[in-house]
């Protein structure tokens, strides 16, 4: 049974999800897996990438196929980044390094957050390939420009807004556990622990996880668990346009804006000289009802019409959905939990699991359509029922 084998043996990103629901405690696993409220959007952005079907093209001669491409004007090994993602060092001790090195040494770009429980300049310094930085916006203005400023010295290439977790989304799943984030646990975990000796063996080992970037938030928090409670009520929520446009104009190098579904928000980025955009909807952690990026995604490439690069991510999990996305105009996915679950499951050879898993997948799905580079990947693949 695959389940008694290592992630070397893992054939799906579902299989990874599994191994790493193994590993930890329900709560600690239910903060990565779960979403907003009644979870539609979690489901949903799964579900629209199904429904969508391939219209295949054989007769094609596919013994070689390339599945490099550029994105953000440099050569990516894969039409794939990794999205950021807060706190995986609560899953697993050095997940976020684990996770940088995998894109490395595969050869795409690693998206840093704020949220992330290792700094700006360790991963700078632990992973060698293409780094960005994804900023959320700090009600602390000197804080978070000193961040950008910081991310600027360790020759980050880009950065990355988030502009769609005005406040948190409300998941009900972490409310149940009694989890906050940054974690915050208390005795009444410890059952859900006791059943995970390795996982607190970790913590006890490494100790609580930091939010390394946002140590000094507050003058006055000087531990883990104060550092830890001032970062939920860190966020802006009165920032607009304005002060994006201030932000674009006072940022030097490429800029990215993540959690865009409606074309016109799109054609004001593009107009303001964005240089990518990524639909998104936060994997369904944020707004749930909203709609599934796959679905949003045509509108907005046709706003946009070749100003900025557009992306997309939300319930990626097969070689396939990367297809799909492809097809439908985007020029790259993002992946969130897949490479978390992989990293849960096995550090860096985790994570890497999940990005080649993505490769073989992509290059399979890639040959069966008749398409032999990312470029011959158009909207005619996708079939439309015209009865
Ligand atoms: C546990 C977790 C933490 C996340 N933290 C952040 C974050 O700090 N910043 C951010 O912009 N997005 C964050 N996201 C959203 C991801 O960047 C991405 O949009 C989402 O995971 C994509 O959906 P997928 O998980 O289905 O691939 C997080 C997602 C998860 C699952």
């Amino acid at each position: 049974m695959w389940k008694q084998r290592g992630v070397s043996n893992a054939c799906s990103i579902g299989e990874l999800r599994l191994l790493a629901k193994r590993k930890l405690p329900p709560g600690i696993f239910d903060f990565f897996d779960g979403a907003a409220e009644d979870e539609v959007s979690l489901e949903e952005n799964i579900q629209a990438f199904r429904r969508l079907r391939l219209l295949p093209r054989p007769l094609v001669d596919v013994s070689s196929v390339d599945l490099s491409t550029t994105i953000l004007g440099a050569r990516s090994e894969l039409p794939i980044a990794i999205a950021p993602t807060g706190g995986p060092g609560f899953g697993r001790h050095g997940s976020d390094g684990a996770i940088a090195r995998a894109a490395a040494e595969a050869g795409i770009p690693y998206t840093l957050s704020t949220s992330a429980t290792a700094s700006i300049e360790r991963i700078a310094r632990e992973a060698p390939g293409r780094l960005w930085f994804q900023a959320y916006i700090l009600r602390n203005r000197e804080f978070l420009n000193g961040l950008l400023a910081r991310a600027l010295a360790a020759d980050y290439e880009a950065l990355m807004i988030t502009v769609d977790l005005p406040v948190g989304g409300k998941r009900e799943r972490d409310a149940r556990n009694r989890m906050s984030f940054p974690f915050r646990f208390s005795a009444r975990h410890l059952r859900d622990f006791a059943f995970h000796p390795r996982w607190l063996l970790a913590m006890a080992r490494h100790g609580m996880p930091v939010i390394e970037n946002l140590i000094g938030l507050e003058t006055q928090a000087t531990s883990a668990s104060r550092i830890a409670s001032s970062v939920g009520r860190s966020y802006d929520p009165s920032f607009d346009w304005d002060r994006l446009k201030e932000m674009r104009d006072n940022w030097p190098r490429r800029m990215i804006v993540k959690g865009i579904l409606h074309p016109d928000d799109a054609d004001c980025l593009a107009a303001m000289g964005i240089d990518a955009i990524v639909v998104s909807n936060h994997g369904g952690r944020q707004l749930d009802g909203s709609v599934a990026p796959i679905d949003a995604l045509p509108g907005v490439v046709a706003s946009v019409a070749g100003r900025a690069e557009v992306w997309m991510d939300s319930g990626v999990r097969r070689g396939s959905d990367v297809v799909k996305a492809c097809a439908l105009g985007a020029s790259a996915v993002l992946i969130g939990r897949a490479t978390l679950f992989g990293a849960f499951a096995g550090l860096e050879e985790g994570a890497s699991r999940a990005i080649t898993i993505f490769a073989d997948e992509l290059e399979r799905t890639m040959q069966l359509c008749g398409v032999r580079t990312v470029g011959e990947i158009g909207s005619g693949l996708i079939f439309r029922d015209s009865r």
